[in-house]
């Protein structure tokens, strides 16, 4: 899979896509991600990739030019057109879902902003679908890019060492992820609970689903209607 980001910071992405899962499936060759830097493709002298919001008001706007400059580079550096994805606070909230889809992409391309948003005629002229990571305000969209990357990534196959340890995570079946236990079996007065020293696969399978479907009703019974 290829996943391309455009952005103003590209030194962000160094560091956490260096890590654990991600780096790991870099180094298997999983996935390939690509990072364009789009004030390389202001054609103004001095670089600039934002200006004033015509009608007045705070901030700066992220210019058209620049992105879709890069966007039209980038687009050619692989014949797969891929999902153009363009991360804003106002998009379809991310989601587990929306990582299983992603993930079965051959490509994504994602484009983050920074300031106080993009011109719109970004959105309008790209045809990108708008993704948010959730309700919040981020300061430019590496953040929520870097989030994204990470979560599609630790679903391609092979990138667990554990085959089986995607097929468990919360909300891959709609629930939250039942607890789980390590050595040693009494720490603090806390015990390990019994069932998970019976040895007893069937008992152990049963407590965990009952686990799982008693922490999502207390913690987000919204995921059971
Ligand atoms: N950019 C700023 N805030 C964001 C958010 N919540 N999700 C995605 N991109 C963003």
């Amino acid at each position: 899979m290829r996943i391309d980001v455009l952005t103003l910071f590209s030194d962000m992405f160094a560091s956490p896509l260096d890590y654990s899962i991600v780096k790991r499936a870099k180094d298997r060759q999983l996935v390939n991600i690509v990072l364009s830097n789009i004030r390389d493709y202001a054609s103004n002298s001095y670089k600039k990739v934002d200006d004033k919001p015509y009608g007045g008001g705070p901030g700066m706007v992220m210019m058209c030019q620049p992105v879709f400059d890069c966007l039209e580079n980038v687009k050619k550096q692989d014949e797969n057109p891929g999902r153009i994805i363009l991360l804003t606070p106002g998009g379809r909230k991310f989601d587990q879902n929306l990582a299983k889809e992603l993930a079965n992409e051959k490509r994504v391309i994602l484009i983050s902003g920074h300031y106080e948003g993009f011109d719109e005629r970004i959105r309008i002229g790209t045809n990108a679908e708008e993704v948010s990571i959730g309700d919040y305000v981020l300061s430019g969209g590496e953040l929520a890019a870097m989030v994204i990357i990470d979560a599609i990534v630790r679903l391609l196959p092979g990138a667990l060492g554990d085959e089986y340890s995607a097929a468990n995570d919360s909300f891959s079946d709609g629930l939250l992820e039942y607890p789980h236990y390590t050595r040693p079996e009494v720490f603090r007065d806390m015990k390990v609970p019994d069932v998970l020293l019976s040895g007893n696969h069937k008992e152990i399978e049963k407590w965990r689903k009952q686990q799982a479907l008693e922490k999502t009703k207390t913690q987000r019974p919204d995921l059971l209607s």
